[in-house]
């Protein structure tokens, strides 16, 4: 896992296909000298030795031809002779912003340690690089934590910062990942979207300059994801290199690419620098969260298995990992905020009746809220529209044998709610303003500690009093008016990440006492899709968007990264609400068997021959979704193929798979194609329906494509291996 050359001056970190290494400059410079595929140990120094110099940059301590900014670096400082994008940023009390750090030495961790207030993803058998680095002028140390996961190909890092002088100093920028490429011949890949249309996959070519993807908005967001990977030109899901960043965390953040003079990249990804900085007081440690660095020599589908397979072990929780995936109903589309008791239980009837597992009570049942303009932060249950207590309801869908799931919004408040009257001072704004509203609410200050114990007592209490299974925990909007009138004047700009940090801590608490309870996150869909939440809750609301032809790029590019086991995707009403248009039951129940089922559909209104089709597809879902739960999931159709989305499902034991496909639009005649698999054992005889095929024949020569008759027509088999 970790080869100590060079009389300790070159790190060789491996995993079981990959290679990071690490070598110590003379002049104490640490530079990453490699990551990719593994190679045989070697020191390595050549790499830097061998770079020929440019014209008109820097020499470097006085040190002839020695020009740092065309060294790769493993954690490159401001002020220096390197003068790329640095990546992290310091202000000290004199006004000085120049740092010069020096390797210093290196210890090794045999198990992980977690890091402080921050989620962090755990194996048994990972092993933590520590490499120190000083500025012994001003007295600052920074350690970059670098962890091995050996089986799953997966190297993680986090950066700390002890300031060990005796003056406070303000940390302006501190990137959790840098990653210096001696190329710039690559394309950079990208999630992006908005609400409703959420992680897009896009990718575009490199050039010099700066590309930077952010979010600004307290959250992850639903305009982009923390994640950012440089790709070979040409790599599609099966072919080419792959090197990837995916950042543990929630709130803003930024990810860049720079492309220098001299065609060398720095990829970073890191809490946003906008907004942010962090007084770091004597003898503290600010620790920056984790990053997920992965390289695929396979393209975009072995980038997905990595993931998958390391997030599903290492990051959800631990109580979630035997828990089959609950079939849902859900009365928001149904419903919305116009319910009583008695519709609550018709639905949840037929929903039992129809096989269902779970019934989830959605927005609207506590304080007096009837929309969207009251009660949040009230989170008391309006007696009157449930017919009596909660636990009653409760008692009445249990008895129904359904479990009983829950909406809430507890990072929120309505002006309009006794807890606004309480306590006006608990929201995020600036004195002298009147803050913005946004869906009639305002966000509380996680910042502030009395909010957290609040809020973990009035779950706490709900959770306790309430035999409650499942909660799904929105967040509806993001933060303006940027201001805490819990923190000092010097720690304005740590709101941001404080806002997180508090988070984490009601999350950890919470999810802690309550391990039965199953969590689905949820940010107006997928605001806030990220590693940092699943570490607390292993589903997502993808999207708001519930309508099947949309969700698909949203369903495949959340993909890239996430297991779809964390996807909640749901099969709604048609026409769709949010885009009027019409689908068949079947591609609606197609891509919503991608991920976690449920149902948004008023089942109480279907025809008995309706429920009966309904109920076979809640049963079919229940005799696959160990499938989609631990299988290996694959994309069988390139992210340009934009008529045609097709994936399969490979079950650990690799003896049944699942293989989904949906044509958008039918085209005048035209004759149908057939569908590559991929991933079978050559030689293993596979049955497809009544016909028995080699693995080999399915992957170069595939299944027959029905002629298509109509726009989104979706079909899906099961195999099994003879
Ligand atoms: C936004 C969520 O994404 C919806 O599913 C629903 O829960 C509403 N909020 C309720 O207000």
């Amino acid at each position: 896992m970790l080869e100590l050359l060079d009389q300790n001056k070159t790190f060789h970190l491996q995993t079981k296909e990959t290679s990071l290494v690490y070598h110590v400059l003379e002049t104490g410079h640490v530079t990453l000298v490699y990551w990719g595929k593994k190679i045989n140990s070697h020191s390595l120094s050549y790499v830097i030795q061998d770079i020929k110099r440019a014209s008109y940059l820097s020499n470097t301590d006085g040190i002839k031809d020695f020009k740092l900014e065309q060294i790769p670096q493993a954690y490159p400082s401001f002020g220096n002779t390197d003068l790329r994008t640095p990546s992290f940023e310091l202000l000290f009390a004199d006004g000085s912003r120049l740092t010069r750090l020096r390797y210093t030495g290196y210890y090794v961790e045999e198990t992980k340690q977690p890091i402080p207030g921050l989620p962090t993803t755990t194996g048994e058998d990972a092993k933590t690089l520590v490499i120190e680095m000083t500025d012994d002028y001003r007295q600052i140390k920074v350690s970059l934590h670098v962890s091995v996961f050996f089986e799953h190909n997966v190297i993680t890092q986090h950066v700390s910062i002890e300031n060990q002088g005796d003056k406070t100093l303000s940390i302006e920028k501190m990137m959790s990942g840098n990653i210096d490429f001696l190329s710039d011949n690559f394309d950079y890949c990208y999630l992006s979207g908005a609400w409703g249309r959420e992680a897009h996959r896009k990718s575009q070519a490199l050039t010099q300059g700066t590309f930077k993807l952010d979010s600004k908005r307290g959250a992850s967001g639903h305009g982009q994801n923390p994640f950012i990977s440089l790709a070979s030109k040409g790599a599609k899901e099966d072919y080419g290199e792959l090197y990837s960043l995916n950042l543990v965390y929630s709130g803003s953040f930024e990810a860049s690419v720079e492309v220098d003079m001299h065609q060398n990249s720095r990829m970073q990804i890191g809490i946003n620098s906008f907004d942010f900085s962090w007084e770091l007081h004597p003898e503290t440690t600010f620790h920056t969260p984790e990053v997920v660095m992965v390289y695929s020599d396979q393209g975009y589908n072995k980038l997905s298995h990595i993931y998958h397979d390391f997030y599903r072990q290492c990051l959800l929780p631990k109580s979630s990992i035997d828990r089959e995936l609950p079939v849902a109903i859900n009365n928001w589309e149904v419903t919305y905020f116009d319910f009583n008791k008695d519709k609550l239980l018709g639905l949840a009837e037929v929903a039992a009746k129809t096989d269902i597992d779970l019934f989830v009570l959605d927005d609207g049942w506590f304080g007096k809220r009837e929309d969207v303009t009251s009660s949040l932060g009230d989170w008391v249950a309006n007696e009157e529209k449930l017919g009596g207590k909660l636990s009653e309801l409760i008692e009445g869908i249990h008895e129904l044998n359904l479990d009983f799931g829950l909406w809430l919004e507890p990072e929120m408040v309505s002006p309009n709610s006794d807890l606004f009257r309480a306590h006006p001072d608990w929201i995020i704004h600036v004195p002298g303003y009147e803050p913005q509203i946004s869906r009639h609410q305002y966000v509380l200050d996680l910042a502030n500690e009395e909010v957290q114990d609040y809020l973990i007592s009035t779950l706490t209490d709900l959770f306790t009093n309430n035999k409650i299974d499942y909660v799904k925990w929105d967040m509806n909007r993001n933060i303006t008016d940027s201001g805490s009138t819990y923190l000092g004047v010097g720690e304005q700009r740590e709101l941001g990440h404080r806002y997180i940090l508090g988070l984490y801590r009601i999350l950890d608490v919470i999810t802690t006492k309550f391990p039965h309870i199953l969590f689905e996150s949820c940010a107006g869909g997928g605001g806030r899709y990220d590693p940092g939440m699943l570490h607390y809750m292993p589903l997502t609301w993808v999207s708001d968007g519930s309508d099947p032809i949309e969700r698909l790029p949203v369903q495949f590019g959340t993909s890239l990264i996430y297991p779809p086991s964390t996807m909640s995707c749901h099969v709604s009403e048609t026409p769709n609400h949010q885009m009027g248009r019409f689908s068949p039951l079947d591609t609606r129940h197609v891509v919503a068997m991608q991920g976690s089922l449920g149902y948004e559909l008023n089942l109480v209104n279907k025809e008995a021959s309706e429920l009966d089709e309904l109920k076979e597809y809640v049963n079919q879902y229940k005799s696959i979704r160990h499938l989609i739960k631990r299988g290996q999931f694959t994309r069988l159709t390139e992210v340009d193929d934009v008529n045609h989305y097709s994936w399969q499902f490979i079950s650990e034991d690799r003896q049944n798979m699942i293989v989904s496909y949906v044509q958008l639009l039918a085209k005048g005649n035209t004759v149908p194609k057939r569908l590559r698999l991929k991933e079978l054992e050559e030689e293993a005889i596979y049955q497809v329906n009544e016909h028995s095929y080699f693995g080999s024949e399915l992957m170069s020569i595939g299944l027959s494509l029905k002629k298509v008759t109509h726009d989104f027509y979706a079909m899906s088999w099961k195999i099994n291996k003879l």
